[in-house]
C-alpha cells in the first residue's frame, strides 16, 4: 500500500513540475511579437508605454490652422505633406484685411477685438470637418496674436470634440514662444490629449519642420 502510495506521489510531483515548465515557457513574453499576436501582461518596470500614451498609428492625420497671412499655413502645408495627412483651413467669415490686422493702429480690428474679448467671436464659413471620426492625430496652427493663439481657431476648438484624439499644436510667429497657447486650447477643448507642440518663426524653412515632424515618433 505504501509502496502504490509512493508510486502515486511520484506521479503527481512530476505532473505538477511539467505543468510548472509549460507556464515558464508561455509567459515568456516574445522577443519580437507580430501584429495580432497576444502578449501576456508584463510587470510595470518591463510593459512598453500604456498604447493610449502613444500616438495611434492607425488612424488619419488632420492638419487645421489659421493662418492671417501665410506663414502657418506653410507650415501647415511642410507638415501635411510630411505625413501623407489632410488639411482644413479654419476660414473666418470675414477675413481679415491688412488694415485688419494692423496692431499698431488701436482702432484697427485686431486691436478692438484684443481691447475687448467680447468682440473676438469670429463667425467661420465652416467649424468642422467631414469624416472628423476617422482622424485620431490632429494638429492645429495659428500665429500667435499678443502672445496667445489667434482667435480665430476659438471658433473651431469649441465646435468639435476631441475625446479620443491625440491633438498636436504649432504657431508661428515673429519672436514669441508657443507659451501657454497650447495649454489654453486644451482648455478650452476639454477633451484630446494634447501634447505640448512647437513654435516656429514666420520664415521657417521646411527642414526644420519635417525634422520636427520625424522627431515626434509615432505620430502618424
Ligand atoms: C495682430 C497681430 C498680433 C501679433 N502678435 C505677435 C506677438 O505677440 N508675438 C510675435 O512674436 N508675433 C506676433 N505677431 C506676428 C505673427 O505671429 C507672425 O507674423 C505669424 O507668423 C503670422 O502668421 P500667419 O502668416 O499664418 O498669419 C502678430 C501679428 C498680428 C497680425
Amino acid at each position: 500500500m505504501k509502496k502504490v502510495f509512493a508510486i502515486l506521489l511520484a506521479c503527481a510531483l512530476a505532473g505538477s513540475l511539467a505543468a510548472c515548465g509549460n507556464g515558464g515557457a508561455t509567459s515568456t513574453p516574445t522577443p519580437t511579437p507580430t501584429p495580432g499576436q497576444s502578449q501576456e501582461p508584463q510587470s510595470p518596470e518591463s510593459s512598453p508605454p500604456a498604447a493610449d500614451a502613444q500616438p495611434s498609428q492607425s488612424g488619419k492625420t488632420l492638419v487645421v490652422y489659421y493662418s492671417a497671412t501665410g506663414s502657418t499655413e506653410a507650415v501647415a502645408g511642410y507638415i501635411a505633406d510630411a505625413l501623407d495627412a489632410d488639411t482644413f483651413e479654419i476660414t473666418p467669415a470675414e477675413p481679415y484685411t491688412s488694415e485688419d490686422l494692423n496692431w499698431s493702429n488701436s482702432d484697427s480690428r485686431v486691436s478692438r477685438e484684443h481691447e475687448d474679448e467680447s468682440l473676438r467671436v469670429v463667425e467661420l464659413t465652416a467649424a468642422t470637418v467631414e469624416n472628423w471620426d476617422e482622424y485620431d492625430t490632429v494638429f492645429i496652427g495659428y500665429p500667435i496674436w499678443w502672445g496667445a493663439a489667434a482667435w480665430p481657431v476659438d471658433g473651431f476648438i469649441a465646435a468639435n470634440d476631441f475625446t479620443g484624439k491625440t491633438v498636436i499644436p504649432f504657431c508661428t510667429s515673429s519672436s514669441s514662444g508657443l507659451g501657454d497657447s497650447g495649454e489654453l486650447l486644451a482648455e478650452q477643448a476639454g477633451t484630446g490629449d494634447w501634447k505640448e507642440g512647437q513654435r516656429f518663426r514666420s520664415s521657417v524653412d521646411q527642414t526644420d519642420v519635417v525634422d520636427w515632424v520625424n522627431g515626434l515618433g509615432g505620430t502618424k
